[in-house]
């Protein structure tokens, strides 16, 4: 072979690779309203930043006329680029060639740059859209489906990984994204399900649609597996560079802090107003959240999940936030078992990669009834709580209103290494409400008076003069400042930075015991 024909041999097989599963099933693939597996990383990555690696690779197996197509590649795009110029590791299937099936070379093509990723500490992003497991390869797939679980349960808490589901995720295939920190779902083109529609109905003899059973919206709102939901793949892949932009590239670095512009000292007038009189009333705690954040921006993870609390990211004086809320606007806040775990997972992501916790507080307590205790609140309670005690990082803690019972202790609070613990006048922090506290501990007087229903009104008002209020808590220095509402931004900006460089441990030990 000439020098010549060398180059052109390779120019050839380069486009063999390009062209995957071929033009046809390309255009399949545009009419489901789908991109793909090339044009997505073009649309994931900084402009012509993306570098191939394994381009042709081929699988191996002999059975079923495989031996025959062996397409450069393998059904699967693998290599690294860049996101607002920060080093990122990817693979994306590629649903036209063997429908994306994984076989042993497609997993050995992921797996490389998992492993390489974590080596240099750089995030890994996976944009899924498969059949599963190739079914001509049998077992040889699934080992390669169990490494790759491998892989990805070793690099968590290392990297960040992030799961586009982008087409269908079923079977145990599925397990890869929920081992990882993030998932994000495409409205009718994305689906995720253990066993499809077919199977169970055979099982159980329920009718239900892939979409129902395992669309973006059924995780999004339902199960709590997909934490962000998109209409189109590239609004998806814009999710997915957001959703970067706040964390930092490993666990040995902080997140990128990223000025906005905003001004710390900017002060809000409207918050102080904000919580209404009545105690019984509810306002969107989003208002708090987006008048302290840096333009207003809150990029909110788990929308439609468990909505009474609302947990996601944020950027004050351009630090990097988590963001936990209790939403009074929803249940009025209160705690279940939902709530916990979507919480508790949030949180022990970003205490794993040094992203400090803001928590605003109003919450009522835990969410009585059998379903709730029969569900395990006890023990899904027990993860959020496990969760904030912890978590090392930087943790503050903003009381807007109610804080009672154990509820108080769970969110952030002083006793739980919380390390600035603020509070608005209007906060109330006690055992319990004022009506449930006069109803017990006046009990007798209720029941003897002539009008027990004017003496628990009485003994309500003066349980709330007394103990509703921040100052109790405050003379102890369990909180450490009543502060007004306008300057909640300042405070916490001046909290962070006084963080910044806070350094705490947990005692050493193979891992904890999480209650799950
Ligand atoms: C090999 C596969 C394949 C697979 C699809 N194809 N799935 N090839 N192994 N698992 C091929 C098809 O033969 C077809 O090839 C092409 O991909 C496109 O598939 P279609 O069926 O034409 O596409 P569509 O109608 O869009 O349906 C997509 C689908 C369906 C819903 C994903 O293909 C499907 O049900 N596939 C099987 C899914 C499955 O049961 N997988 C195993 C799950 S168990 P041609 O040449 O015609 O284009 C599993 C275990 C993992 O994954 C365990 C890990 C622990």
């Amino acid at each position: 072979m000439t020098r010549e024909e060398q180059f052109k041999q390779l120019e050839k097989f380069r486009e063999e690779a390009k062209l995957g599963g071929g033009e046809k099933r390309i255009e399949a693939q545009h009419k489901k309203g789908k991109l793909t597996a090339r044009e997505r990383i073009d649309f994931l990555v900084d402009e012509g930043s993306f570098v191939e690696m394994d381009m042709l690779v081929r699988h191996r197996s002999k059975d079923f006329g495989l031996e025959k197509q062996r397409p450069a590649g393998d059904g699967v795009v693998t290599g690294y680029g860049y996101i607002d110029g920060r080093l990122i590791f990817l693979f994306s299937q590629d649903f036209t060639v063997f429908g994306g099936s994984l076989s042993e070379t497609f997993a050995e093509k992921i797996l490389k740059v998992m492993e390489q990723a974590m080596k240099v500490g750089a995030p890994v992003i996976g944009l899924n859209d498969s059949g599963g497991a190739r079914i001509q390869e049998g077992v040889v797939s699934l080992g390669g489906y169990a490494e790759i679980f491998l892989q990805n349960t070793l690099a968590s808490g290392v990297v960040p990984q992030i799961s586009a589901v982008l087409g269908p995720c079923a079977g145990g295939a599925v397990y890869s994204p929920a081992i990882t920190d993030f998932t994000i779902m495409v409205r009718k083109t994305s689906y995720m399900f253990v066993t499809g529609p077919n199977v169970v109905k055979t099982v159980t003899h329920e009718e239900v649609s892939s979409e129902d059973l395992g669309g973006a919206d059924t995780h999004a709102s339902k199960s709590g597996v997909n934490h962000l939901t998109a209409d189109s793949d590239v609004e998806a892949l814009q999710k997915v560079r957001q959703l970067i932009s706040y964390m930092p590239s490993n666990n040995m670095e902080d997140a990128p802090r990223i000025k906005s512009g905003d001004q710390p000292d900017r002060i809000d007038e409207k918050l102080d107003s904000l919580v209404p009189e009545n105690p019984n009333q509810p306002y969107d705690i989003k208002e708090v959240i987006t008048s302290v954040a840096d333009n207003g921006v809150f990029f909110e993870i788990h929308e439609d999940y468990a909505k009474n609390i609302v947990v996601g990211f944020a950027r004050l004086d351009g630090y990097s936030v988590g963001i936990i809320a209790n939403q009074p606007a929803f249940l009025a806040g209160v705690l279940d078992i939902d709530t916990s775990t979507k919480a508790a997972r949030f949180i022990r992501f970003c205490d794993a990669f040094n992203i400090p916790l803001v928590t605003f507080e109003d919450v009522p307590g835990f969410l009585p009834g059998t379903h709730q205790e029969w569900g395990g609140i006890i023990k899904h309670g027990a993860k959020l709580l496990y969760a904030y005690c912890e978590a090392t990082v930087p943790k503050i803690t903003v009381i807007t209103r109610k804080a009672y019972g154990g509820a108080y202790d769970v969110m952030s609070s002083k006793h739980i290494r919380g390390d600035v613990n603020l509070a608005w006048p209007s906060a109330e922090i006690a055992v319990m409400g004022p009506k449930g506290a006069a109803e017990i501990i006046f009990k007798k007087e209720i029941a003897n008076a002539e009008d027990p229903e004017a003496m628990l009104a009485e003994k309500e008002k003066e349980y709330r003069e007394k103990f509703a209020n921040p100052y109790l808590a405050a003379e102890r220095g369990y909180i450490d400042e009543v502060i007004l509402p306008r300057n909640t931004r300042l405070r916490i900006i001046q909290a962070l930075r006084m963080l910044e460089n806070k350094v705490d441990k947990n005692p050493v030990k193979k891992h904890g015991n999480i209650p799950l």
